[in-house]
C-alpha cells in the first residue's frame, strides 16, 4: 500500500486510473450510506469516495476513521460530475472511490483540530507543535521558508560568494546582547559563548582571503523576546571584501528582488530608497519605518513663540539650556522639540480614541499628547478648535495670538478642514520625535494602512557612530565596535564623539529592521582610536579581540558585511507579525519550549562533570527546596 501518487498530485485528465494515496484523514462525512474522506499530506488534498455499494469490510475500515488517521487508500480515479467539482481545491475535479484502505496508525483524541489556521492557545500549540505543523498555514510558511534560504544559495553563489560554516562554541562577541554559555568540562572555570553573529569569524575569512562569503547561520542571544526576536534565529551572513557600502546595498538588493521574484512572483524595484538616520528619525520617528504610508512628523517649533502655550514654551527654554550645558561639556545634543502630526479626515476622532494614541505615546516617554483640529471659521476660512487651539488664536479681547497664526500654522503643516493635528513636545527632541512615531505606527495600524501584501522597503544610512550612555557618563559604540567612521569624521572623532557618522546601513521593510551591517575597519591604528573611545584600553582590547586586531596586522583587506535576518524575512513575506510563524520548533515568549520542555534541569551527575554548583536565588527554587 505505498503510494503511487501524492494527495495534490490528480487531476480530471487522470480519470481511470487506478491509484494507491497515503495520508491524513483531515475530514470525514457521510451522506446517505455514501462517506467521504478528505486525504491531506504536504501536496494538498484529495476527495476520497467510499460509495454505498461497497464491500462491508471497507465500509467497517470506513467507520472506525477518525480525524488524523494515517491510512493508505487504493482505489479509482474518477471525474466529478460538473456540479460537484470545486474549484478551490487543486483536485477539485476529481475524487478516489476507494478499493480498499488501510490503517496505517490511530490518532488519539486531538488537543485542537489541524486546520488552516488555528486559533488554539500559543503554548497548546507548542507543545504539540508536531501536530500544529500539520496545519495548512504551518505548512506553506515552512516552505516558503525552505524556498526563500534556497533562492538565497541560489543567488549568492551566482553571484561568487562561498557558503562557510563558523563554529558555534566560541568566545564571547562583543554584539551588544548577553551571550548563552556552555561550560566547559576539560576546563574548570572556563566557557565556550554561543555566537551571537558569526561577526568575527566572517572578517578573519575575509583577511583569509575568502573575498565573497555567506553562511546561513545560527545565532544566539540572551534577550527578552518580542514578536520579532527569538533567543536563538537565523541571520543570512555576508561579508565582502574590497568594497564601498553601494556594492554592499546594490548585492543586498539583487538579492532580495530575486528572493521575491523567484518565491512569491512579486517584483520590487531595482533600488531601494536611502533616508538618512537623522531624516528617518525627524519625518518618522523611527530608525525603522513602515513606509507603506506617509504621515510625516512635522516640525512644530517655529509656531511655539508667537503662542501663549506655555508648556510647549517650556519645554523648548529647558531643552535649550540642556543643549548649552552639554555643549560646555563638549558633548552636542539637539535640544527640545515640538512635533506635529497631521491626520487626515480623523477631526471626528473621539477623545477616547485620542486617550488611546496619548497613552501610546507615553510608553515613549512622552508627557502627553496634545491635539487641535481643522474646522471651517465663521467666514469660511480654516481654523483650530478643540484641544490646545486657544494658544494658537487670538483671545476674544484681541489679546493672545496673532489673527493670523491659525492660518500659518494649517497652511504650513498642509492640513485641511476635517484633519486632526497631534503634537508631542520635549526638551529631548528625540523622545518628542520617537514617541509621535509611535503614535504614527498605531495609526497605520488603526487606519489600516499596513497592506500585508506590500513591500516598502529602504535603507537608513548615516547612522550615529557614537551614542552617548548617560547613566554610565561615558561614549558606546551604536553598532559595533569595528564600523568605520565614515572618512570626513575621522579628524574629529575625538573632539566631537556625538557628531561622527559611521558607514552603517539598515535594511527596513514594512516597519521592521530586517537587516544590519557596516563597512569595517580595517586600519589597526583607527580601530584603536575607536576602542579608546568607547573607553577601552590597549590592553582590555586585546585581551576582548585580540585575536582579531592580531589578525588585522597581516594585510587584513577593506571590507565590509551586512546581516538579514531570515526569520523576519520570511515572516514579513508571510504577511505574520510573529517570527514564530515561520519557525518549525520556537521558544515562547518566556524562552521556553512547552513542548519538550527545555529549559530542564540536569542530573547532578552532569553538573559534577562540569564543576557547576547553582547558585539558586531564591529558596525553593532548586528542585530540593533547598538554597544550595
Ligand atoms: P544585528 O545584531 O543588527 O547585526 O542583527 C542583524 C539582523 O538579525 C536579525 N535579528 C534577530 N532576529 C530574530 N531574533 C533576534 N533576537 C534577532 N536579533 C537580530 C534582525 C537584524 O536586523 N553582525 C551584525 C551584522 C553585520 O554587521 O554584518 C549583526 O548581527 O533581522
Amino acid at each position: 500500500m505505498k503510494r503511487t501518487v501524492t494527495c495534490g498530485a490528480l487531476r480530471g485528465a487522470d480519470a481511470g486510473k487506478q491509484v494507491i494515496l497515503n495520508g491524513w484523514v483531515h475530514r470525514k462525512r457521510d451522506h446517505g450510506g455514501i462517506s467521504f474522506i478528505n486525504l491531506r499530506d504536504r501536496y494538498g488534498i484529495t476527495q476520497v469516495v467510499v460509495d454505498a455499494d461497497a464491500p462491508e469490510a471497507l465500509k467497517e475500515v470506513v467507520e472506525e476513521l477518525r480525524n488524523e488517521y494515517c491510512i493508505a487508500v487504493e482505489g479509482t480515479v474518477r471525474r466529478r460530475p460538473a456540479s460537484m467539482v470545486n474549484p478551490e481545491m487543486a483536485t477539485g475535479e476529481i475524487e478516489v472511490v476507494a478499493s480498499r484502505i488501510v490503517i496505517l496508525n490511530r490518532c488519539e483524541v486531538l488537543p485542537f483540530q489541524i486546520e488552516e489556521e488555528t486559533d488554539a492557545k500559543e503554548d497548546l500549540r507548542l507543545k504539540y507543535r508536531y501536530l500544529d505543523l500539520r496545519s495548512g498555514g504551518m505548512q506553506r510558511r515552512i516552505k516558503l521558508r525552505h524556498e526563500v534560504a534556497f533562492a538565497v544559495r541560489e543567488y549568492l553563489t551566482a553571484q561568487g560568494f562561498y557558503e562557510i560554516e563558523t563554529p558555534t562554541f566560541i568566545r564571547s562577541t562583543p554584539e551588544g546582547a548577553r551571550d548563552y554559555l556552555v561550560p566547559s568540562r576539560l576546563y574548570p572555570g572556563k566557557f565556550y559563548a554561543l555566537p551571537q553573529s558569526p561577526q568575527l569569524y566572517k572578517q578573519l575569512l575575509m583577511v583569509a582571503g575568502f573575498d565573497k562569503y555567506f553562511q546561513i547561520a545560527r545565532c544566539y542571544r540572551d534577550e527578552d523576546a518580542r514578536g520579532d526576536r527569538q533567543p536563538e534565529f537565523t541571520q543570512i551572513d555576508i561579508e565582502m571584501s574590497f568594497v564601498s557600502r553601494e556594492d554592499v546595498l546594490t548585492l543586498v538588493e539583487g538579492l532580495m528582488g530575486y528572493v521575491f521574484q523567484k518565491t512569491l512572483q512579486v517584483t520590487l524595484p531595482a533600488r531601494f530608497r536611502r533616508i538618512p538616520y537623522d531624516e528617518a528619525m525627524e519625518t518618522y520617528g523611527s530608525d525603522k519605518p513602515d513606509l507603506r504610508y506617509e504621515l510625516p512628523l512635522q516640525n512644530f517649533d517655529l509656531y511655539v513663540a508667537e503662542s501663549t502655550f506655555q508648556a510647549f514654551k517650556e519645554a523648548l527654554a529647558t531643552g535649550e539650556a540642556e543643549r548649552q550645558a552639554a555643549a560646555a561639556r563638549g558633548v552636542r545634543i539637539p535640544g527640545g522639540g515640538v512635533k506635529a502630526l497631521v491626520v487626515p479626515g480623523k477631526a471626528d476622532y473621539s477623545r477616547k480614541q485620542i486617550e488611546e494614541l496619548e497613552a501610546q505615546a507615553k510608553i515613549y516617554k512622552a508627557r502627553g499628547l496634545a491635539w487641535m483640529k481643522v474646522v471651517r471659521a465663521a467666514d469660511g476660512s480654516p481654523t483650530l478648535e478643540g484641544g490646545i487651539s486657544k494658544f494658537f488664536v487670538p483671545a476674544p479681547d484681541g489679546s493672545g495670538a496673532p489673527a493670523d497664526l491659525a492660518g500659518r500654522i494649517i497652511r504650513g503643516l498642509g492640513a485641511q478642514v476635517g484633519d486632526l493635528i497631534l503634537l508631542v513636545a520635549d526638551s529631548k527632541r528625540q523622545i518628542a520625535n520617537v514617541a509621535l512615531g509611535a503614535v504614527r505606527s498605531k495609526l497605520g495600524r488603526d487606519l489600516g494602512l499596513c497592506d500585508p501584501r506590500r513591500f516598502e522597503f529602504a535603507w537608513i544610512i548615516d547612522f550615529p557612530m557614537f551614542e552617548f550612555n548617560e547613566e554610565e557618563n561615558r561614549w558606546e559604540a551604536a553598532h559595533h565596535l569595528f564600523t568605520w567612521p565614515q572618512e570626513q569624521y575621522h579628524a574629529i572623532m575625538e573632539t566631537d564623539p556625538g557628531s561622527v557618522k559611521g558607514d552603517l546601513y539598515d535594511l527596513v521593510l514594512n516597519g521592521f529592521e530586517l537587516a544590519s551591517g557596516s563597512i569595517r575597519i580595517h586600519d589597526p591604528e583607527l580601530q584603536k582610536r575607536v576602542f579608546s573611545i568607547v573607553g577601552l584600553g590597549p590592553e582590555a582590547a586585546e585581551k576582548k579581540f585580540g585575536f582579531l586586531t592580531q589578525a588585522f596586522k597581516y594585510g587584513a583587506p577593506p571590507h565590509g558585511g551586512i546581516a538579514p535576518g531570515l526569520d523576519r524575512l520570511v515572516m514579513l513575506m508571510a504577511g505574520e507579525t510573529s517570527i514564530k510563524e515561520v519557525i518549525a520548533f520556537p521558544k515562547n515568549s518566556f524562552a521556553v519550549s512547552p513542548m519538550d520542555d527545555s529549559p530542564s534541569e540536569v542530573e547532578p551527575r552532569q553538573l559534577e562533570e562540569l564543576h557547576l554548583i547553582i547558585n539558586y536565588p531564591k529558596k525553593g527554587d532548586a528542585p530540593s527546596g533547598e538554597v544550595l
